[in-house]
């Protein structure tokens, strides 16, 4: 934290305000928290001045009302996400297992640990070594295993077909989008992390085909799509034999899909329902 006088801090906001900082004050406060010294506050106030996400200067985003570590590179938790990890506990029984597919930082796995009354597993995967790193550090104290590689192929053979919960926020961003997203996110966030392929469904379309056989009967695929994606998913999520249905936050600009694989409500796992 560095000691500003009104007027340092005035300096420091009319800077970032110029810079296209919407939140300027709220961002100086921020930066002048996490600075270590004046020097590193002039350096910090720079970077953010030629667009660099304000979350990699911190070291942390903000989701679900707790701080996540990120890292340069690593996709930066967004407010809407707060819908699928909402949709995703309300599907889940006290006892799930749960797999986060996609997990970059590990914020939809942390928020959901906090949710889940005491869920019997627990686990993460990401195909980039840096955002398997930082999931790393963000669920080590929740004993979360993160894994590396592509989709469901690092899980132990064992777990299919006994899978309460995946989440999976992929990248769905179709590639000819690619250009029109803000600089900050084109600019600094990993292309593998936004680049859903031609339509956008290119990830989701491999974690729906694969989905039912790691899911227990009754047991569910939540993922986060855009609006225009809807009807697309809910084909595909009924062709690989999964019963859809859409959720909705006009809050948080939010739409996200739940996926049953049949035998809905009939899992022993289920809080409140028969076994
Ligand atoms: C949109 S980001 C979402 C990150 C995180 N779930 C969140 O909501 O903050 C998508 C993530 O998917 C990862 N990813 C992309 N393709 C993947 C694949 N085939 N297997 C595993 N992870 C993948 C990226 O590295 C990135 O971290």
């Amino acid at each position: 934290m560095v000691l500003l006088s009104p007027a340092e801090r005035d300096v420091v906001v009319a800077r970032l305000r110029g810079a296209g900082c919407v939140w300027a004050e709220d961002e100086t406060r921020l930066l002048v928290e996490a600075a270590g010294s004046p020097e590193a506050l002039t350096g910090l106030v720079e970077r953010r001045v030629t667009g660099e996400p304000l979350e990699y200067l911190l070291g942390w985003a903000e989701f679900c009302g707790e701080r996540i570590g990120v890292q340069p590179g690593v996709f930066v938790p967004r407010a809407r996400t707060a819908l699928l990890v909402s949709a995703a506990a309300a599907v889940t029984g006290a006892a799930a297992a749960v797999v986060e597919l996609c997990c970059g930082t590990g914020a939809i796995t942390r928020a959901l640990a906090g949710r889940l009354v005491a869920p019997r597993l627990l686990a993460a995967v990401d195909l980039d070594p840096a955002a398997v790193a930082c999931a790393r550090r963000n669920l080590t104290a929740l004993a979360v295993p993160v894994f590396a590689g592509d989709l469901f192929d690092p899980l132990p053979p064992a777990w299919r077909g006994s899978l309460d919960l995946v989440v999976a926020n992929a990248p769905y961003v179709p590639t000819a989008a690619l250009d029109l997203l803000p600089a900050e996110s084109r600019r600094y966030e990993a292309p593998v992390a936004l680049d859903g392929g031609p339509d956008g469904l290119a990830v989701l379309r491999r974690v729906a085909a694969d989905a039912s056989s790691w899911l227990a009967p009754g047991g569910h695929l939540v993922a986060e799509i855009g609006e225009v994606q809807v009807d697309e998913l809910r084909a595909v999520l009924t062709g690989a034999g999964l019963v859809p249905t859409v959720v909705r936050d006009a809050a948080l600009g939010a739409t996200a899909m739940t996926a049953c694989r049949p035998g809905c409500g009939r899992h022993p796992d289920r809080a409140g329902r028969p076994g």
